[in-house]
């Protein structure tokens, strides 16, 4: 019998004895009824000590790979030969970050949605988690209740009432992982009642994804640069529910105005719908105050949805839905079935870190970091294409849009752009009605460097320089 040992490894002499006589036995290099050497024997063979071979035979009788027969030996058991066993494999190391956008040396990337990831503040939220970790009861280790961490949905409902003209109650608030997953669970909420569900046009590729997953059907309302067009909403139709980013469209970064809203709301009542208002990064606003959420003019008829992956980062993947009363235990519902509640550690070190003041500080830095940006791109902007482009959507969030009236955008010149280590996200992508959007593109701008920035914009005109009519 050959079996080999490594006594540099890592794993313990009697895994690896007891592995190696597994994948003879599973591969039927060790045959059944097969009697294996006694011990002592192996032990003497392998330069092991006798206890290393008595530990891993006892755990392959444990497992049934063999059996002892009392006063004849030790033999194979019949049965186990699994056909395409693979003895080993190798786990492989690669250089990689693990990132669904992995960088690429000197390209860059205007992707939409990412804030400035070095503003995260990291010793701040590394102390308080400490803090939460010492000083916890135990019993919170306990499994939570689905809505999340009280303090945490306490904290929220006076942070928001604050910020955004929120009205609700904590019991109201359900603790998410991130916005996605409160898309998809209003898509298993409604979908067995009414599946219809009226949906901006353009928007996020991943609200489409999380709807249609769960079976809502979609029925496009155009938008225009007020937002969505009320006067388009269909009458000869039901929907359960509408989905709008009200205070900074995604993806053309247009504000609805008022009038608009009391129109939705209008709708919404009549046709005892729920507006979904997705308000994912309206925290950051360059000019004016911030536009209240319009859940603040009819909690009963809108559903808010929030995310911190805006305001902090995406890697925390902590939202929130606010409901009203009535959807709550069915919203309770799905959250259990779908993960049982959101992790408790970092709901508690968020709800300290609100409490603290450190969110409000951390908003006011990121303003107006975002607004020099903002600027900067919209100056770069004009300093290269003078009156060719107009600037849509710039008065807030961490993107903005670029329509360069006569040029149109198709699969070839995103090519080049991609050739020129650039990559630009398209509006026209985003869109479910092709064809109105060709012209234009987006900027985000909340993670480059102001380098960046300026270097990605120089990369665009050389490339569009070369086109005829710019
Ligand atoms: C329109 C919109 N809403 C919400 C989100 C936030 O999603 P999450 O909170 O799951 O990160 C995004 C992500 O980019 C988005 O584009």
């Amino acid at each position: 019998m050959y079996l080999a040992v490594d006594r540099k490894s890592k794993t313990t002499l009697i895994k690896q004895l007891y592995q190696a006589i597994k994948d003879q036995i599973l591969t039927g290099i060790l045959k059944p009824h097969e009697k294996l050497p006694s011990t002592r024997q192996l032990g003497k063979e392998l330069g092991l000590s006798r206890n290393v071979i008595i530990e891993a035979y006892d755990q392959l009788i444990a497992e049934g790979y063999i059996e002892a027969i009392e006063g004849s030996g030790t033999y194979v058991a019949d049965g186990i030969i699994l056909e395409n066993y693979k003895a080993s494999i190798q786990i492989k190391r690669e250089a990689i970050l693990g990132l669904r956008h992995e960088p690429k040396e000197g390209h860059i990337d205007f992707r939409t949605g990412v804030p400035n990831l070095d503003l995260f503040p990291k010793e701040i939220w590394a102390d308080i988690y400490k803090k939460i970790c010492q000083d916890l009861p135990s019993l919170q280790l306990d499994y939570h209740e689905p809505r999340g961490c009280y303090d945490l949905r306490f904290e929220l409902t006076h942070y928001l009432r604050r910020v955004r003209g929120v009205k609700c109650q904590p019991n109201q608030i359900l603790i998410t992982t991130g916005a996605a997953q409160a898309f998809t669970m209003l898509g298993r909420l409604f979908h067995l009642t009414n599946n219809c569900v009226l949906v901006e046009d353009p928007l996020s590729h991943g609200i489409i994804a999380s709807l249609e997953k769960t079976n809502m059907k979609l029925h496009a309302i155009p938008t225009d640069e007020k937002g969505m067009r009320t006067d388009l909403l269909p009458s000869n139709l039901q929907p359960s529910l509408i989905f709008t980013t009200p205070s900074h469209q995604y993806p053309t970064g247009s504000v609805l105005p008022i009038k608009r809203r009391v129109e939705l709301i209008r709708y919404a009542r009549h046709k005892s719908a729920y507006i979904v208002e997705d308000d994912y990064d309206s925290e950051f606003r360059y000019e004016g105050d911030p536009i209240a959420s319009m859940q603040s003019l009819d909690p009963t008829s809108v559903i808010y949805i929030g995310t911190f992956s805006k305001i902090l980062c995406p890697a925390l993947r902590i939202g929130y839905m606010i409901l009203p009363e009535q959807l709550i235990d069915g919203a309770k519902d799905i959250k259990y079935s779908e993960d049982l509640h959101s992790p408790v550690l970092e709901q508690l070190t968020l709800a300290r870190f609100i409490r603290e003041g450190y969110l409000d500080k951390h908003v006011r830095k990121s303003n107006k970091l975002y607004q020099h940006k903002s600027q900067l791109v919209i100056k770069t902007l004009h300093e290269f294409f003078g009156n060719q482009v107009k600037i849509i959507g710039h008065t807030s969030g961490i993107h903005l849009v670029i329509d360069f009236q006569n040029v149109i955008f198709d699969a070839n010149l995103f090519k080049q752009l991609q050739n020129n280590g650039i990559s630009v996200p398209s509006v026209e992508d985003h869109a479910i009605a092709k064809g109105l959007y060709r012209q234009q593109i987006m900027i985000g701008y909340g993670n480059l460097s102001d380098k960046d920035l300026v270097e990605g914009i120089t990369r665009i005109y050389k490339v569009l320089i070369e086109i005829p009519k710019i």
